[in-house]
């Protein structure tokens, strides 16, 4: 028996962003194992060919591309590539970031830059470079990864205005682009046991004040985030565009 029609992604070639770990990898893995060709991208070219290696394990298409989304030329680099390789575009996954929380009032200016550049402008920069590959193609899905912490106060100053910016960044094309057949869509998850929450987890009292905000009363995992990535790579979400698809287990309901 196979997967309902809407949900099929067997034809379907794209890349991730931060593929190499937590939620990416995840997204990666799902994508494939749901049969569409993925090229895994990350900073860490390791990283990402682990999860290439895991995704041919099981019988997957995958390759492993090393791609700063902080360097302009190197996003470009990344949707020449891939096209170059599957000869379209059908998704473009934006999900790498980073997480640094530091007091408002003792934010530098590195750390300032440095975080907008990579949770914030690169997205941006995918999007342009996804966005004009597709609109030259008759369309395409491009998800972002935003996060709760882009509607509610619940973490850093500069990651929060960053994952807000990548929220309106979504509608903004979303709008531009409908007509070209460009889906822009974003994911915002809640808490989810990574690399990038472990520091954070290990500290504490944090996990339980996560918990206590979470109504559903456990961490994400990052797992939890595929459904949503398959959804908006599929033909189930022909009609959504410019949404944010909160998958939080209820924390920004109260
Ligand atoms: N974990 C959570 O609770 C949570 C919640 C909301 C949103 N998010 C978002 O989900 C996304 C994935 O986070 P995660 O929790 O899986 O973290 P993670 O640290 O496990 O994975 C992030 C990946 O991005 C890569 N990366 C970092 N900087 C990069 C760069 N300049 N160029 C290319 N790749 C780079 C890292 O090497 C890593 O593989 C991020 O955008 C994050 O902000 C995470």
């Amino acid at each position: 028996m196979g997967g309902h029609p809407l949900f099929d992604v067997t034809d379907k070639c794209g890349y991730v962003t931060g593929g190499g770990s937590g939620i990416g990898r995840a997204i990666a893995l799902g994508l494939a194992e749901a049969g569409a060709a993925v090229i895994v991208s990350d900073i860490n070219l390791p990283a990402a060919e682990n999860v290439v290696a895991e995704i041919h394990a099981r019988g997957g298409r995958a390759y492993a591309v090393r791609t700063d989304v902080a360097r302009k030329a190197e996003v470009e680099e990344l949707v020449q590539l891939t096209t170059a390789r599957f000869g379209r575009l059908d998704f473009a996954f934006h999900n790498a970031g980073i997480l640094r929380i530091t007091k408002p009032e003792e934010i530098g200016e590195e750390e300032w830059r440095e975080e907008l550049e990579v949770d914030l402008t690169s997205v941006f920069w995918c999007c342009q470079a996804a966005g004009r590959y597709m609109i030259a193609h008759g369309g395409g899905k491009i998800v972002n990864t935003a996060s709760i912490s882009g509607m509610i106060v619940n973490s850093g100053l500069t990651y929060s205005t960053a994952k807000a910016g990548v929220i309106q960044l979504t509608r903004v094309l979303a709008f531009r682009w409908a007509r070209h057949r460009v889906f822009v869509n974003c994911i915002s998850p809640g808490y989810i046991r990574t690399a990038m929450t472990a520091p954070h987890l290990a500290r504490p009292g944090v996990e339980q004040e996560m918990l206590r905000q979470t109504p559903l009363r456990r961490l994400g995992e990052p797992r939890d985030i595929v459904g949503a990535a398959l959804f908006l790579v599929a033909p189930a979400s022909d009609f959504v565009t410019g949404h944010n698809l909160v998958v939080d287990g209820g924390v920004t309901l109260a």
